[in-house]
């Protein structure tokens, strides 16, 4: 991941309203993520995220789908934009777009998502409707790895948020967002870190192979530190 001493060096993708780019954004700037963020690149150039990325200091670009003829050529020219960085990682952020097989090749092991759900469950969209009508007692977040499957890849840590008998789906996605911004700078600072590595195929935890996703327990949890679930 990132050399020694040096901190993680991020381009994040973004659609639309950037607030896990703003809790992580706000992270570093507080120092409790080792990390920058050199590029935000949105998929439409009046995304409100990309107003956080300025006020950070960030570049910011937008790539408009409707500007190319099909999603090999979108994806060749994102990924022309995001190698002018050269970053360790690149972080998507409620970016709204598939990508190509080719893309994710490309950024193999250096390509992580947030999902809003406790994957492999929900993979897709409308999570929090699926899963009030599923009629689930715990919903939650996963930040993972990108692979060519969709929502499919290596979990790094989840968080567990309760369904409470009152949810919609609006104030089920409210909590579950409030998590994801801790969700979010938690995961990038396990890499950060180096005590989160996918190395040779394996997701490994302090070198050790990561067989259960990290649980990260909320503010109602006695332990707030990052724990292991069963190994
Ligand atoms: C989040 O719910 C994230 O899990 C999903 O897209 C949403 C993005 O929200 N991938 P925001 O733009 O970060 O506010």
């Amino acid at each position: 991941m990132a050399d020694a001493g040096r901190p993680l060096s991020l381009v994040a993708l973004i659609s639309g309203r950037g607030s896990n780019l703003k809790a992580i954004l706000d992270a570093i700037d507080a120092g409790e993520l080792d990390a920058g963020v050199s590029a935000v690149i949105s998929t439409r150039a009046d995304a409100p995220g990309l107003e956080h990325a300025r006020r950070a200091g960030a570049d910011t670009l937008a790539l408009d789908a409707a500007d190319y003829p099909d999603r090999d050529t979108y994806d060749r020219a994102l990924q022309g934009l995001i190698d002018r960085f050269a970053p360790d990682l690149v972080v998507l952020a409620g970016f709204m777009r598939i990508l190509s097989a080719g893309f994710v090749r490309h950024y193999r092991e250096r390509l992580i998502n947030i999902h809003p759900s406790l994957l492999p469950a929900l993979r897709g969209l409308h999570t929090h409707q699926r899963a009030l009508d599923a009629g689930l007692t715990e919903h939650g977040a996963s930040v993972h790895f990108v692979t060519e499957e969709l929502d499919s890849g290596p979990v790094i840590i989840q968080v567990r948020v309760p369904v409470l008998d009152d949810d919609t789906a609006a104030t089920l996605a409210t909590r579950v967002l409030q998590q994801e911004h801790r969700l979010y700078v938690q995961a990038l600072q396990l890499l950060a870190s180096g005590e989160v590595d996918w190395q040779d195929e394996r997701l490994c935890y302090h070198g050790q192979p990561l067989h259960q996703p990290l649980q990260m327990h909320t503010e109602t949890s006695e332990n707030r530190q990052c724990a292991q679930d069963s190994f």
